[in-house]
């Protein structure tokens, strides 16, 4: 029995058994048998989640991308490695092949060398959604240096805060982007952020746009004339199996973006391990995700998952809407894509539209549906399992974290029975526990309670950059040798989990997570603000859109409030990014709050859905007048 591919169901529940018994050895064969080693490690795993401390394949030496490029090489040196699909049709898909890629890396890589970069350095990228992207990610992780890749959505603000958060010394950008009928000038945005970072020596940018761009002298630089002259091979860095692959940025419920540490070897054996199974992936197959590789959908299942596994991988610029709402499913027809993987607001936008969008392509080569990023509920999943997967194609939901590194809880297609809304079961090696308030483990069927992990898995993020105190803080104190997910879940009478939600203040808009204090910050800055406070509320495309309870400091100022209205949105998109734009703004004179002056969202919350008949009690609040007046206003 291969433990790397499993094929029944039986099969599953034996392999799970033997991980949760005996992980040491069972991730030790996982790691000897797939993966090329520079040198092998003295110890499979130590752990202590107070510290916390984890450490995976310690001793091990190793490049990751020896194990997605080089090693593939002699079978598959001319097999697609990414198929890149622009963002308008009309302009030609590129298939890259595995030699290619290794080639356009190993150039990549020499002039990161060449312009100063070493081992441990920090790198900013900030691209669009093109085969410069997947290069000098890879590039980075050749040399050893980290990358933190930036969603190209973000404003200059938030850029500035990631660059220096990390002490970023170089900046990767390209002159613009494409998105759908719009062009965004992304060399624009980094120019603003940049006057507020002193560290960055060097902007490498690249061509895609054609657009005008503003070239600093000795610092800016056009990548093509660069690679063209670097040398086509390079030798890639011995890597210890804890030294940091990359850093990514995720919102927390308070405060400053946390940045999530992944380390080498832990992250390349599990990303690569799930990926194969929970797509149930065949060489030859298409692949295709469609998030951005500014998330961590896209570093572990775009970029390192497929590529150690010598797959295919699509990447798409565009968006699903243009030129029409058929778009995923011409690229599907297009490149015969067998596995396709995406959000669920992606879906419920894409089921608002004329079935006819879907019926036009051929889907027959579809073989596996994947859902990620937030619940799918179940309109969603019975419109993508019918007309997507016409019934054959299972739907792996699949839930995890930026922060777990790899899908954590997921049905295996073709082995686990699927249940809509259920992410169902564990992946080989997770061992969940549902917890209580009084933080008691709550054992049993038909309970639910909040997610925490039991036992190191080898993807999990070992710190917060600069901020390891945060990191026990957000994950390791709520439960006692537990990581806290943040999320609740149930478990219903077969052992399959269903993740409810968040339980902490992180609000997930279109599957993208973000924190309400940045937001509230932002807001705050607007010279006519005096206080504010964000919640979500359900939104039939997005899951959850966000709701701002708004004070303004003079109450009878005669202002346009449609304009401060626009004033506010434009500073959201200032300091964050238009995703994390309000759709509704309340102006209140004041903010409900416990005597000890905390506001109290769980009663903002339930205002903002419209469902106030259960505000529970409220007589014990410093302010309880306020509560009649915000709700009869409510939006
Ligand atoms: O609340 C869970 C939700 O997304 C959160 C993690 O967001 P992020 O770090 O941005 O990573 C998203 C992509 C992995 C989780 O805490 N979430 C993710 N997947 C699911 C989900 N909620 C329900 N079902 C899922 N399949």
């Amino acid at each position: 029995m291969s433990n790397y591919h499993i094929k029944h169901l039986e099969e599953y529940f034996q392999v799970y058994r033997k991980s949760v018994q005996n992980p040491e050895a069972f991730w030790e064969e996982i790691a000897e048998e797939h993966f090329v080693w520079r040198s092998k490690w003295d110890r499979v795993l130590s752990w202590d989640f107070t510290k916390p401390e984890i450490k995976w394949f310690e001793g091990a030496e190793l490049n990751i991308t020896e194990n997605c490029l080089d090693r593939h090489l002699p079978t598959k040196r001319n097999n697609t490695a990414i198929i890149f699909e622009p963002n308008d049709p009309k302009e030609e898909a590129q298939h890259i092949t595995y030699g290619q890629l290794h080639e356009s890396v190993c150039r990549m890589a020499n002039v990161l060398k060449e312009n100063g970069i070493k081992k441990g350095d920090r790198i900013c990228v900030y691209l669009p959604m093109i085969p410069e992207l997947a290069y000098t990610v890879l590039a980075c992780a050749r040399v050893g240096a980290i990358h933190s890749v930036v969603f190209a959505g973000f404003s200059s603000n938030a850029l500035a805060t990631r660059i220096n958060d990390c002490d970023c010394k170089m900046v990767i950008t390209s002159d613009g982007s494409y998105r759908g009928n719009k062009i965004i000038d992304l060399k624009g945005i980094v120019d603003v952020a940049l006057e507020d970072c002193p560290g960055v020596e060097k902007v490498l940018v690249t061509k895609r746009t054609g657009g005008k761009v503003k070239m600093k002298k000795n610092r800016d630089f056009w990548l093509k004339p660069l690679l063209d002259e670097a040398y086509a091979d390079n030798d890639a860095e011995r890597m210890k199996s804890e030294d940091p692959l990359f850093i990514l940025y995720t919102s927390g419920s308070t405060g400053k973006p946390k940045g999530m540490v992944h380390t080498c070897a832990g992250y390349m054996v599990y990303t690569a391990y799930t990926f194969k199974n929970i797509f149930q992936y065949r060489d030859g197959d298409v692949y295709w995700c469609t998030a951005d590789i500014g998330w961590i959908t896209g570093h572990s299942y775009i970029i390192y998952g497929p590529l150690a596994n010598g797959a295919t991988t699509v990447m798409f610029e565009g968006v699903p809407s243009y030129p029409d709402y058929g778009r995923f499913w011409e690229v599907v027809e297009k490149h015969k894509v067998n596995q396709f993987y995406t959000a669920p607001t992606a879906i419920r936008a894409l089921a608002k539209e004329n079935l006819e969008f879907v019926e036009k392509y051929d889907l027959s080569s579809l073989k596996v549906l994947g859902s990620v990023g937030e619940p799918i509920n179940e309109e969603a999943w019975h419109w993508y399992n019918n007309n997507v997967g016409h019934g054959k194609s299972p739907i792996v939901d699949t839930w995890w974290q930026t922060e777990t590194g790899g899908i954590m809880i997921s049905p295996i297609p073709y082995v686990t029975p699927t249940t809509p809304t259920y992410a169902t079961l564990p992946f080989i090696g997770i061992q969940p526990a549902l917890m209580d308030e009084e933080g008691h483990e709550i054992m049993g069927i038909q309970v639910d309670g909040r997610l925490c992990i039991k036992f190191p898995w080898p993807s999990m993020a070992r710190t917060i950059w600069g901020d390891h105190e945060r990191y026990r803080d957000t994950y390791f104190t709520a439960y006692k040798n537990k990581y806290f997910t943040g999320d609740g879940a149930m478990r219903d009478e077969v052992g399959y989990y269903r993740i409810t939600g968040r339980v902490d203040d992180v609000i997930i808009v279109s599957g993208h997570n973000l924190g309400t204090a940045p937001i509230e910050d932002a807001i705050n800055e607007h010279p006519a603000v005096a206080e504010s406070a964000i919640v979500g509320f359900p939104h039939d495309i997005k899951g959850n859109a966000l709701y701002g309870f708004v004070i303004l400091k003079e109450i009878g100022e005669a202002r346009d409030r449609e304009n401060l209205k626009k004033e506010i949105n434009q500073q959201i998109t200032e300091h964050i990014g238009p995703i994390a734009k309000l759709d509704k703004i309340q102006f209140v004179p004041g903010l409900p709050k416990t005597r000890s002056g905390k506001i109290m969202r769980r009663i903002l919350r339930k205002i903002a859905s419209g469902d106030t008949e259960n505000l529970g009690d409220i007589s014990t609040l410093l302010n309880p007048e306020v509560v009649k007046e915000v709700m009869d206003n409510a939006l």
